[in-house]
């Protein structure tokens, strides 16, 4: 339903707009899991062991779910694309799978480069409107780097902007790239982003933008979630730019702790890197993708093609992933008896993968993790 309202936008940098906006009615607040468990007493999850390193990661996975007792049952697809009426399209069974459970682990998905593929990962994110990328960066006890108290939380938009993949030429020589906002987008993940600082104790949500250059998009952005933000009176809210925001993390992280950062598309793609970067790089760094309908979980990494099926591949991402996926689902002591695994498995430093400087195999690093569950 289409709505219309004067919109002042508020933003201190932006001019105000003289005519009104049209928008859509508001979306539903949050996404909350919403499965039920079965006759066996366990939820049924899908996963999508994806390409390259996938298969040895998730396997990973389920052999430490397996020696947790973790309330989940497994149902595997494949999303390699089928051409359906002309045009590559994921098999009907992966998405009925995923829309049924509304939960999906998902292993790293390979895009070739060039024309005519479409990105898997961002078909996945429109056919289940994941609205919200949800990107938590933790340092790792153990595992030295610069800083030792990293503790950041992005919530990046993860529908549109820059990703809207509207592109055209003009003329010879001359391209356009819409970097499309809208109120509808904005106002949901903000309101996620408010919700997640009221669930996880951070008392601030930053909004992180360029609106002094992208005065009318950025600056409409800002405005839904200054207005959300009426809604949260026990949440701070402020906003920074996303070059200072840069500069500030990488002198001194730990301000950062306090607060939840939320901001559009491609912003959110190179600051979750960068973050990413602080704890010890990709292969330590989870993500959730949170939608209306469904909620996929997933490493930050890729597929990783030149060390797969060779044994090697750190699981820590998407086993980290999972936890936030078993935090989603309500199953809090599980994902807390895990993650002690994981992390003291890393801290020990004797049986690690040699991405993190060590010599352990992906199935050496398992079973010290699986050994320590056993035990706990
Ligand atoms: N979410 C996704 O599905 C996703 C994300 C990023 C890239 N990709 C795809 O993955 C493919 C490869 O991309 P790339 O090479 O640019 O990035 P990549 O993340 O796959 O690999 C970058 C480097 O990090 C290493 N690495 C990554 N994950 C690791 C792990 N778990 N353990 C140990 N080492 C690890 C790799 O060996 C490689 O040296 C491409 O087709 C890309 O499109 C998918």
């Amino acid at each position: 339903m289409l709505t219309s309202r004067p919109l002042t936008i508020a933003c201190r940098h932006a001019p105000l707009l003289a005519q009104p906006l049209r928008r859509y009615a508001s979306a539903a607040p949050t996404a909350a899991f919403a499965g039920q468990k079965g006759s066996n007493g366990k939820y049924t999850v899908t996963l999508i062991p994806g390409d390259g390193i996938g298969p040895e990661i998730s396997e990973s996975v389920q052999n430490i779910y397996e020696a947790a007792k973790v309330p989940i049952q497994w149902e595997e697809v494949s999303v390699t694309p089928i051409l359906k009426g002309g045009k590559t399209v994921i098999p009907d069974s992966a998405i009925q799978s995923v829309r049924k459970n509304t939960v999906a682990l998902k292993g790293p998905l390979a895009t070739p480069i060039g024309k005519g593929h479409v990105s898997l990962n961002l078909t996945l994110r429109r056919t289940f409107n994941l609205f919200a990328n949800v990107r938590p960066c933790v340092s790792i006890k153990g595992f030295k780097t610069p800083y030792d108290d990293v503790n950041t939380v992005l919530i990046r938009e993860n529908t549109e902007g820059e990703y809207s993949g509207i592109e055209h030429e003009v003329v010879d020589g001359v391209v356009q790239s819409i970097k499309l906002i809208t109120w509808d987008a904005s106002e949901r993940v903000a309101r996620y982003a408010f919700h997640y600082a009221q669930s996880s104790g951070r008392k601030r949500v930053t909004a992180v933008h360029k609106a002094n250059i992208m005065k009318m998009s950025d600056g409409m952005f800002l405005s839904a979630c200054r207005e959300v933000s009426k809604s949260f009176p026990d949440v701070k809210y402020d906003e920074d730019l996303l070059d200072r925001v840069c500069l500030q993390i990488t002198q001194n992280p730990a301000p950062f702790s306090d607060r939840v950062m939320v901001m559009p598309n491609l912003y959110g793609d190179i600051l979750s890197d960068m973050c990413a970067g602080l704890i010890g790089g990709l292969g330590l760094t989870p993500s959730g993708n949170i939608g209306r309908d469904a909620s996929i979980f997933e490493a930050v990494h890729g597929s990783a093609p030149d060390i797969a099926g060779k044994g090697l591949a750190n699981p820590t991402a998407l086993l980290l992933s999972s936890m936030m996926m078993l935090r989603h689902m309500n199953l809090n002591e599980h994902a807390e008896k895990i993650e002690s695994a994981i992390l003291s498995t890393i801290a020990e430093g004797k049986t690690i993968t040699g991405d993190l400087g060590g010599k352990a195999s992906t199935k050496e690093y398992t079973t010290a993790i699986v050994d320590k569950v056993l035990k706990a």
